[in-house]
C-alpha cells in the first residue's frame, strides 16, 4: 500500500506539472481527492491491513492528502497571476503622468501685467469677498443704482458680496498708500450673467493713475500703447462716451473684432467691435471718500475684461470655453 501511495504521488505531480490553466485543476482535484478519487480508493483498502500497519499507512495517506491540496492551491495561485500578465509586456515603459500647465487666462493676465509693468505700473490686489462700502458706496454708486441689483450682484448679506468689478481695489489702494498712485489690480470678479460673451466669474484688470497733472490724454496714450504692444499696430480702438458713477468723463473702449475682421459675427453681435474696457477720469466725488484733495491731483482709471482680450487674441468665439475644463481646448495653450 505504501508503494501505491508513492506512485499516486508521482502521477499526481507529473500531471500537475502539465496543467497550464486554472480550469485544469478542478478535474484533478476530483480525480485524486474526490469521493470516488484515487486516494479514497486506496484508503478503502485499509480494512485489509494488519492492525499494527494501519496507523502508519493512515498518517502517510493523510500527509499525501495535505500535500496534494497544498500543491493544487499553490498551482492555482501561480496560474492566476500568470494569466493577469498574459499579453502584457512588462518591460515596456509605463504611461508618463500628464503634466498640467498654466491656464490660458492666467497666461494672458501675466502677459498684460508685463505690459503694464513696462509702462511703470505696480501690481496691487484686494479681496474677492467685498463689503458694500468698497464695491459700491465709496465708488459713488448710490443706493438705487441698478448695478446694486440682485440680478447682477451675488450677495452674502446685505453688506457682504462677491465683488462685481476690480474697482474696489482703487479705493483700498488710495486709502492705504500715499500719492502718487500708479497701479494695476488683476483678479476675479463675479456677476449673475451668462451667455457667449458673459460668464458669472470672469477676470478684470483695474488700472489707476493718480498724480498731479494727469489728463485724458495720458489715459488714451497708455491704452493705445497697451493695445499696440498686445495686438500690434493695426488694430483699431474706439473710445465711446459712456457713464460710470466713479469716473467723469467716462468712456468705453471697443476693439475691432479680430474674429470676423470687423464684418460682424456672433461674438461682436454683428457690430464688428467688441467692448474690452471701461475707463474715465476719477470722479472728484471718489476722492472725498479717501481723503484726497481733488484740487491737488487728477487721475484716470480703467477696468479691462481679461477674457474679452483673450478671445480676441486667440480667436475664441465662446467665453464659456475658458471654464469648461475641456482638456482638448486647454492643451492648445500649454
Ligand atoms: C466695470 O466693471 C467698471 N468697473 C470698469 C471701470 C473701471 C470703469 C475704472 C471706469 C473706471 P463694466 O461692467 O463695463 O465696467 O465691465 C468692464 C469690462 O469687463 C467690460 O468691458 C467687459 O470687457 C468685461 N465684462 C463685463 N461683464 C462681463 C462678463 N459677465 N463676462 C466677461 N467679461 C465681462
Ligand atoms: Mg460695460
Amino acid at each position: 500500500m505504501e508503494k501505491q501511495l508513492e506512485s499516486l504521488k508521482l502521477a499526481f505531480s507529473e500531471e500537475l506539472n502539465l496543467a497550464g490553466a486554472p480550469e485544469d485543476l478542478e478535474p484533478m482535484r476530483v480525480k485524486y481527492l474526490g469521493r470516488k478519487g484515487a486516494l479514497t480508493g486506496i484508503l478503502r483498502q485499509m480494512g485489509s491491513l494488519d492492525p499494527e500497519e494501519r496507523p502508519r499507512i493512515g498518517s502517510l495517506s493523510n500527509e499525501l492528502k495535505v500535500f496534494m491540496e497544498e500543491a493544487l492551491a499553490k498551482k492555482l495561485e501561480g496560474l492566476q497571476t500568470h494569466s493577469v500578465f498574459k499579453g502584457i509586456d512588462v518591460t515596456l515603459p509605463g504611461r508618463a503622468p500628464r503634466k498640467g500647465s498654466i491656464h490660458i487666462i492666467n497666461q494672458v493676465v501675466r502677459e498684460l501685467e508685463d505690459i503694464f509693468l513696462s509702462l511703470g505700473f505696480n501690481i496691487a490686489s484686494g479681496p474677492e469677498v467685498e463689503d458694500d462700502y468698497h464695491n459700491f458706496e465709496a465708488l459713488n454708486i448710490p443706493e438705487h443704482h441698478p448695478a446694486r441689483d440682485m440680478q447682477d450682484t451675488f450677495y452674502f448679506t446685505s453688506d457682504v458680496l462677491l465683488r462685481t468689478h476690480t474697482s474696489p481695489v482703487q479705493i483700498r489702494v488710495m486709502e492705504s498708500s500715499g500719492l502718487p498712485v500708479r497701479i494695476i489690480a488683476p483678479g476675479k470678479v463675479y456677476r449673475c450673467d451668462s451667455d457667449v460673451s458673459h460668464t458669472p466669474m470672469f477676470h478684470q484688470i483695474e488700472g489707476l493713475w493718480v498724480e498731479e497733472g494727469i489728463t485724458f490724454r495720458h489715459l488714451k496714450g497708455v491704452l493705445n500703447e497697451f493695445i499696440r504692444k498686445l495686438f500690434g499696430p493695426d488694430i483699431p480702438l474706439r473710445f465711446r462716451p459712456s457713464f460710470f458713477p466713479f469716473t467723469e468723463p467716462s468712456a468705453e473702449v471697443d476693439m475691432g473684432c479680430i474674429i470676423c475682421k470687423g464684418k460682424g459675427c456672433r461674438v461682436c453681435k454683428n457690430s464688428g467691435w467688441l467692448e474690452i474696457l471701461g475707463c474715465g477720469m476719477v470722479d472728484p466725488e471718489v476722492y472725498k471718500y479717501v481723503d484726497i484733495d481733488p484740487e491737488t491731483v487728477t487721475g484716470f482709471a480703467f477696468g479691462l475684461g481679461v477674457e474679452r482680450v483673450a478671445m480676441l487674441k486667440y480667436g475664441i468665439d465662446d467665453i464659456r470655453m475658458f471654464f469648461e475644463n475641456d482638456l482638448r481646448f486647454l492643451k492648445q495653450f500649454s
